[in-house]
């Protein structure tokens, strides 16, 4: 009987050992030692500075949040059962120094590196070497982890301009970000159909810009419209709240302001930023609309639309003034503007813009679109911020300083590589979480078909990219659009388990990858989803599924 009871003991012991050495990413070097520090409600978590505490705060958070432990957090060691957070220098912008290691005795936890951006890091590893399951002893294996991620940029995007979520949401993404060693968050802030960022020079953009009469039913262009009044803005205040949360995790966060295209909401809030202000808002075939449909209106289905901004002084005034209350709440170096899918037809037929091409000598609209990116790049280069733009932006003549953010495939990465720009790979075939994930999909997306194992194979250096090249590749990122996602569970549902494997891509060296090994590592990863009570999809693992 002892004998059976300690060979279930011992098993179970070992399953338990076994969730826990399923770290994602794979870490670069991971030597599993003898014995395991025993977590008790005496542990002292130990931060001197206050980037240290960051880090100590932010596991004492995940503890109290997932296993109802809150422990102390101490400037000085004790002699032993404690947990250092310890960097060897501050914080730097300008260095992202994303190195750690992780050691793990019976005696005491070390989480160190050269800046808290690796401690931060580390801190990911150490989470997942917590039981997955509420335990009445907490152990955690001990270990010697070494490591360091392959690319500096691992980000993720949320559309917030297609739904609204609320600040919590928004919170809880950037903790998903936190918690998958990715370190920026790109905040889709204005579309379309809907404005989401309070400016207070122009407080129509929220008041108008921020609400949409109705949203169309199904897929575009839909079977009809709910006919509900839809708005949501952040306040300035809460903008700041998030950059700061953001920021005490090591995250940057890049706002995005679309133009010329996508600008819908702005125009129905300021009419002359079209350069046909007395014309009505365009509504796509086949749409059924909801109120009042004269004027300029903020969209009510999904797609590309004409009425884009007119390159005047009025716009380019007016698109100053929100870049500097911008730029005054988020500080990332990288400011967003769009660039994607702006039609010309609006532009062709306007005697104005026919003239700026002549006067300006510029050969097409096209041309009349680089003008546009290269003078607003010259604004925000002025105040010592660089632009990154959707890869639309190479077409006639890429801006001197602008990072390519390449979706359309990777051409466009690869091309702005070429002429020695700076890229973040981000093609729709391996990165956009809004496609399907299984055969059978069963929910409403926008479409396509991106399961797992595809995701988990893409490779953010393209094979042809030569060697010298490669280093503009600064990273990559996944997208999030949200037509057919307007609740929180949907979000979680596309991006789970897919986001797991974009960390890995990120994260890992390429001669670590192996996806049989990720899937075995991908069972814990399922039970601490279950753990965060997220929604995630067991479907759509494999290629064909
Ligand atoms: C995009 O997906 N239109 C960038």
């Amino acid at each position: 009987m002892k004998a059976i009871f300690l060979v279930l003991t011992l098993s179970l012991f070992s399953v338990v050992h076994a969730q826990q050495k399923s770290i994602i990413p794979k870490p670069v070097k991971a030597e599993w030692l003898k014995g395991n520090f025993k977590l008790s409600p005496t542990t002292v978590l130990v931060a001197s500075s206050a980037d240290e505490k960051k880090s100590a705060d932010f596991f004492n958070g995940y503890l109290q949040t997932f296993y109802g432990l809150a422990l102390k957090i101490e400037k000085n060691k004790p002699a032993s059962n404690y947990i250092l957070f310890s960097a060897s220098k501050p914080s730097s912008l300008s260095d992202e120094d994303e190195r750690y290691v992780l050691n793990v005795s019976e005696q005491a936890i070390q989480v160190t590196g050269n800046a808290p951006e690796g401690v931060f890091r580390g801190v990911q590893t150490l989470i997942q070497l917590l039981p997955v399951e509420k335990l009445a002893t907490i152990t955690i294996p001990a270990v010697a982890v070494e490591d360091f991620p392959r690319f500096k940029y691992r980000g993720m995007m949320l559309d917030c301009g297609r739904h609204f979520f609320s600040t919590d949401f928004v919170k809880k993404y950037i903790d998903f970000i936190a918690l998958h060693k990715m370190n920026t968050f790109h905040w889709h802030l204005t579309e379309d159909q809907g404005w989401r960022i309070e400016i207070k020079k122009y407080p129509r953009l929220t008041e108008i810009g921020g609400c949409r009469n109705g949203t169309i039913i199904g897929h575009h262009p839909g079977t009809g419209n709910d006919n509900e009044k839809y708005c949501g803005y952040y306040t300035q205040e809460e903008i700041k709240e998030i950059v700061k949360y953001a920021k005490d995790r090591f995250i940057n966060i890049i706002p995005e302001i679309e133009m010329p295209g996508h600008a819908s909401a702005a125009i129905a809030a300021y009419p002359q930023l079209s350069c046909f202000p007395n014309e009505n808002t365009p509504i796509a075939k086949g749409v059924q609309w909801s109120g009042d449909s004269t004027g300029k209106q903020v969209q009510q289905s999904w797609g590309v639309y004409p009425d884009v901004f007119c390159p005047s002084d009025y716009t380019f005034n007016f698109l100053e003034d929100v870049l500097d209350e911008v730029m005054q709440l988020f500080p990332s170096k990288y400011i967003h503007i769009g660039g994607d899918e702006c039609p010309k037809e609006y532009w062709k037929r306007s005697a104005f813009c026919q003239n700026l091409i002549k006067e300006k000598g510029l050969k097409n609209e096209e041309g009349l679109q680089s003008y546009f990116i290269h003078r607003i790049e010259k604004y925000l280069n002025s105040k010592g911020r660089n632009i990154i733009g959707w890869d639309e932006i190479l077409e006639g003549g890429i801006a001197p300083n602008a990072t390519i953010m390449s979706w359309r495939g990777e051409q466009g990465g690869i091309e702005a590589a070429h002429q020695d720009h700076d890229v973040v790979m981000t093609p729709g075939g391996y990165l956009y979480l809004d496609h399907a994930q299984s055969k059978k999909e069963d929910s409403l997306t926008i479409g396509g078909y991106l399961p797992v194992e595809t995701v988990y194979s893409y490779n953010p250096i393209p094979a042809e990219l030569p060697a010298d090249k490669q280093k503009y590749i600064l990273g990559a990122q996944a997208n999030v659009w949200t037509e057919y996602m307007s609740n929180p569970a949907k979000v979680e549902y596309m991006i789970f388990p897919r986001m797991s494997a974009v960390s890995e891509v990120l994260w890992s060296r390429l001669e670590d990858k192996n996806f049989d090994d990720f899937l075995r590592r991908l069972q814990t990863q399922y039970k601490r989803y279950d753990l965060w009570k997220v929604k995630y999809n067991l479907k759509g693992t494999h290629k064909g599924e």
